[in-house]
C-alpha cells in the first residue's frame, strides 16, 4: 500500500512515497506544486528494470541503508562488536501535523529505531530535516555517520556554490560543476572553522537554486552525490570521530537541524528563505530584536593596550558622533602574577586586572553608561594559556590525550567543556562580572581550532558544552546580547545563532576584502546579524587605503560599529563617519527587515536591495575603477513590472521609471570613484 505525505509552503513542496515497511522514498522536493498534486504512480512502477541489477530497485529514500542493495552513501555506518553494519529499515509510520512529519522507523534485524522529523514552514520556506537513532539491541552500538538529512536534488542540478576561506579571508566563494564524480566538503577543525562555512547552495539549468545549512558548530560533513536515476544525493551531518559515539542499549542519538530550502528565483529567493529562518530561530532581550545600536570595539584601535584615562575619552568621542555600545575587547583580565598585556598568557583568569584598572572596570563602566551608551565585554571562555593561574590549579582541564604532547595555537589550549567543573567554573567567573557591572552584551570569542579532543573524542560534547553554557548564562542574564566571533568569522552558523545575536564576520575589515566576505555571509544570513565595522586607514589586516566615504558605505548595511581610535581622525573624516552614522541610524529598521536581493552589474560594479517592491534600499558599491566609456546598467529584477517607481539618492538624478523598464533595460549608473558606495532609495509610485 503506498501513500503519498506531502508538505507545501508558499514556495516549496516536499513529496515523499511512503510504504509500511521500508524508508519513505524521496518522490520530489522543489518549488511549490499546486494542492493535491501527486506522483501520478509509484516511483517503482514507473521505471524498467536495469540490466544485471538487483530485483529489489532501491530508490533514494529518507534514510538509505548500508549493504543491502543501496550502493549510494549510507544515511548511516554503525556496528554491534563487527556484527549488524547492514541496516535497511523494516516499519515504518508516519505522524502527520500541521507542517510537521514524523517518520517513526525501525530496523527490527539491525535492532534500531530511527526517526526523522521534517518540518516545512509556511512562515520561512525552510524545510527543517533531523534524525534520531536508538539502540534497541543489545551491546554497544558504535556509530561513525549518521546523516541529519538525506535530500534529493534534481537532474538539472548543474553547480554547487559553497564557500572557503582562512583567518580573515572567510567566505571565498567556490563555485564547482556537479557532476557523476562525488562532491564533498568535511570540516575538521571542531568548530564551525573559517574554511569551510556549513552551508552551500545549488544552481540548477532552469535556474532554481536550492540551499541547504546545518544549525552546528562543530565538525560537519556535506557530500552531493550523483545516483542512478540523474538526480543527486545531497548529504549532510555532523562529522563523527571514530569511538566518538558508541550508543548502549536504550540510548539516542539526535543529529543537529539541516535547514533547505529551495526557490525558483535562484540564490537570492534562497538567501531570503534563510534570513527568515534565521531570524526564526533567534532569541532576543525582551523577546523582539530592537534596533542594533552602533558599536565602538576597542580592539584595532587599542589592541592591549588598555588605559582607563584614554577610553573614558574614547567614550566619550564615541558617544559624540553616536555610537551606541562600547564593546571593551581584549586586555582587560588576568591572574595574581601577570595581566593580559599580549596574546601569550591570561585566558581562564577572568579577573579583572589591577593595573590598568586599580579601581575594576567599574570607573569605565560607569563612565560609558552615564553618557547614555551601553557597555559591552569581551571573553573567550573556552580557552586557557598555559600561562595563567587557571591552568597552573587545573592543567587536566584544557583538552588532552594522554601520552601526547600538547599543541598550542595563539599560544592557547582549549577547556574540556564537556566537564560540568569546567562550565561551572566559566560561569562563575562570567556571571561575576554581569552581576556586578551594567554589562549588557559579551563578545565571546574562540581563537583557534581544537585537537586534542579528548582521550575517547569528544568534540560533540564540545560543541554541546558551549552551548549548554550559553543557555546557563541567557537564563540567568537573559538581558545581555551575545556576540559569536571565533579569530573573526570561525563560529558562523545557524545552531550558534539560537544563543546568540550577532556575527563578527571577519578580522579583516578591509573594506574591499570585505564586499566579498559580506555578500558570502548574506547569502546564509540576515544582514542584522552581520557585525561590520569601520576600519583604521590603512587597514591592519592588509595595509591597504580607502576612504572613510567607502569603508562606511560598505559598513553600512550590517550591523554597523566602528573599530579604530576615533580621536585621531580628521575632523572631515569625523564628520564623515558621524553622517553615515546618522544615516545608518535612519535606515537601520528597513535595512534589517524584509529581503535582500544581491546582485553584479558588470564592470566591478555590485549591488545588495533591502525592502520590498513597494520600496527598496540600493546599495551600490563599485569595488575597482571603469574600463569603460559608459556605464554598466543595474537591473532589479524583483519590481512590479506593472509599477511606476522613483528613484533617487547619491548623486541620482530624480527620475520616475517603469519597473519594467529597471528589470529589463536596468537603470543608468553615473560614473563612480575605483572605490565608492552609492545608495539609492526605490520608492514604488
Ligand atoms: C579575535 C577576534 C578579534 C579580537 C581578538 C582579541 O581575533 O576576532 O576581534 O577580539 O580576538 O584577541
Amino acid at each position: 500500500m503506498v501513500e503519498y505525505v506531502t508538505l507545501h509552503s508558499p514556495a516549496c513542496t516536499a513529496i515523499w512515497e511512503v510504504r509500511p515497511d521500508e524508508a519513505p522514498l524521496w518522490r520530489y522536493w522543489g518549488p511549490r506544486l499546486p494542492d493535491g498534486v501527486t506522483p501520478g504512480a509509484a516511483l517503482r512502477a514507473t521505471r524498467p528494470e536495469p540490466s544485471f541489477s538487483l530485483h529489489d530497485d532501491q530508490p533514494l529514500s529518507i534514510f538509505p541503508g548500508m549493504g543491502l542493495g543501496w550502493f549510494g552513501q549510507s544515511a548511516l555506518l554503525a556496528h554491534r562488536g563487527g556484527l549488524d553494519w547492514a541496516q535497511a529499515i523494516t516499519a515504518c509510520r508516519v505522524e502527520h501535523t500541521g507542517d510537521t512529519v514524523r517518520f517513526v522507523m525501525e530496523d527490527a534485524v539491525a535492532r534500531l529505531a530511527v526517526a526523522i522529523t521534517a518540518r516545512l514552514d509556511p512562515a520561512t520556506d525552510t524545510l527543517t530535516l533531523s534524525t534520531t537513532l536508538t539502540n534497541t539491541g543489545e551491546g554497544l552500538l558504535d556509530v561513525a555517520w549518521l546523516a541529519a538529512g538525506n535530500l534529493p536534488l534534481p537532474e538539472d542540478a548543474a553547480a554547487v556554490r559553497a564557500f572557503a576561506g582562512r583567518h580573515n579571508a572567510e567566505f571565498v566563494a567556490l563555485e564547482d560543476a556537479l557532476t557523476r564524480s562525488q562532491w564533498r566538503r568535511e570540516n575538521r577543525r571542531g568548530l564551525t572553522s573559517h574554511d569551510c562555512f556549513p552551508g552551500a547552495v545549488v544552481l540548477c539549468a532552469d535556474g532554481a537554486a536550492y540551499g541547504a545549512q546545518l544549525a552546528w558548530s562543530g565538525n560537519h560533513i556535506q557530500s552531493i552525490e550523483w545516483i542512478d536515476d540523474g538526480r543527486r544525493h545531497w548529504q549532510w551531518g555532523e562529522g563523527l570521530a571514530p569511538g566518538e559515539i558508541r550508543l548502549t542499549p536504550g540510548e539516542s542519538l539526535t543529529t543537529p537541524e539541516i535547514l533547505a530550502t529551495v526557490s525558483a528565483q535562484g540564490v537570492n529567493g534562497v538567501s531570503q528563505a534563510f534570513h527568515r529562518a534565521i531570524r526564526a530561530r533567534m532569541v532576543w532581550p525582551g523577546g523582539a530584536m530592537k534596533p542594533r545600536p552602533v558599536h565602538l570595539n576597542t580592539w584595532e584601535g587599542f589592541y592591549f593596550d588598555h588605559d582607563l584615562t584614554t577610553l573614558q575619552d574614547l567614550a566619550t568621542a564615541a558617544a559624540k558622533v553616536g555610537i551606541e555600545r562600547f564593546v571593551l575587547d581584549d586586555g582587560w583580565f588576568g591572574g595574581q602574577n601577570r595581566g593580559r598585556d599580549d596574546d601569550t598568557s591570561s585566558l581562564g583568569d577572568w579577573v579583572v586586572d589591577r593595573t590598568k584598572y586599580p579601581d575594576g572596570l567599574a570607573p569605565l563602566a560607569q563612565h560609558v553608561t552615564g553618557l547614555g551608551v551601553g557597555f559591552g565585554l569581551w571573553v573567550e571562555p573556552e580557552m586557557v594559556n598555559p600561562d595563567s593561574d587557571l591552568y597552573r590549579a587545573h592543567p587536566d582541564w584544557a583538552l588532552h590525550i594522554a601520552g601526547r604532547p600538547l599543541l598550542t595555537a595563539r599560544h592557547q589550549l582549549v577547556l574540556d567543556m564537556h566537564r560540568a567543573d569546567v562550565r561551572d567554573y566559566l560561569f562563575e567567573a562570567i556571571a561575576a562580572h554581569l552581576r556586578s557591572l551594567p554589562i549588557s552584551y559579551l563578545k565571546w570569542d574562540h581563537n583557534r581550532d581544537l585537537t586534542h579532543a579528548g582521550t575517547q573524542a569528544g568534540f560533540r560534547a564540545q560543541v554541546l558544552g558551549t552551548y549548554a553554557l550559553l543557555t546557563r548564562l541567557r537564563a540567568a542574564f537573559p538581558d545581555v546580547e551575545i556576540e559569536s566571533c571565533a579569530g573573526g568569522g570561525g563560529r558562523i552558523d545557524a545552531g550558534i545563532i539560537a544563543h546568540t545575536h550577532r556575527f563578527w564576520a571577519s578580522d579583516c575589515i578591509d573594506a574591499i576584502s570585505r564586499v566579498g566576505i559580506q555578500r558570502g555571509f548574506l547569502t546564509f544570513m540576515p544582514p542584522e546579524v552581520m557585525g561590520s565595522h569601520v576600519g583604521a586607514c590603512p587597514a591592519h589586516s592588509t595595509g591597504r587605503m580607502q576612504s572613510m566615504p567607502f569603508r562606511s558605505g560598505v559598513a553600512l548595511p550590517g550591523h554597523f560599529g566602528v573599530e579604530l581610535d576615533l580621536r585621531q581622525l580628521s575632523d572631515s573624516e569625523t564628520a564623515e563617519l558621524a553622517a553615515t552614522i546618522a544615516r545608518y541610524k535612519a535606515l537601520r529598521g528597513r535595512l534589517h527587515a524584509g529581503d535582500v536581493w544581491q546582485g553584479e552589474a558588470g564592470d566591478n560594479v555590485v549591488w545588495q536591495a533591502h525592502g520590498d517592491a513597494q520600496g527598496l534600499l540600493l546599495i551600490i558599491t563599485r569595488t575597482a575603477p571603469t574600463t569603460r566609456r559608459h556605464m554598466p546598467h543595474l537591473r532589479l529584477p524583483m519590481l512590479d513590472p506593472a509599477r511606476r517607481y522613483r528613484i533617487t539618492g547619491d548623486g541620482a538624478p530624480d527620475q520616475v521609471l517603469d519597473g519594467a523598464w529597471i528589470a529589463r533595460a536596468g537603470l543608468a549608473l553615473p560614473p563612480m570613484r575605483g572605490e565608492e558606495v552609492l545608495l539609492y532609495e526605490v520608492s514604488a509610485l
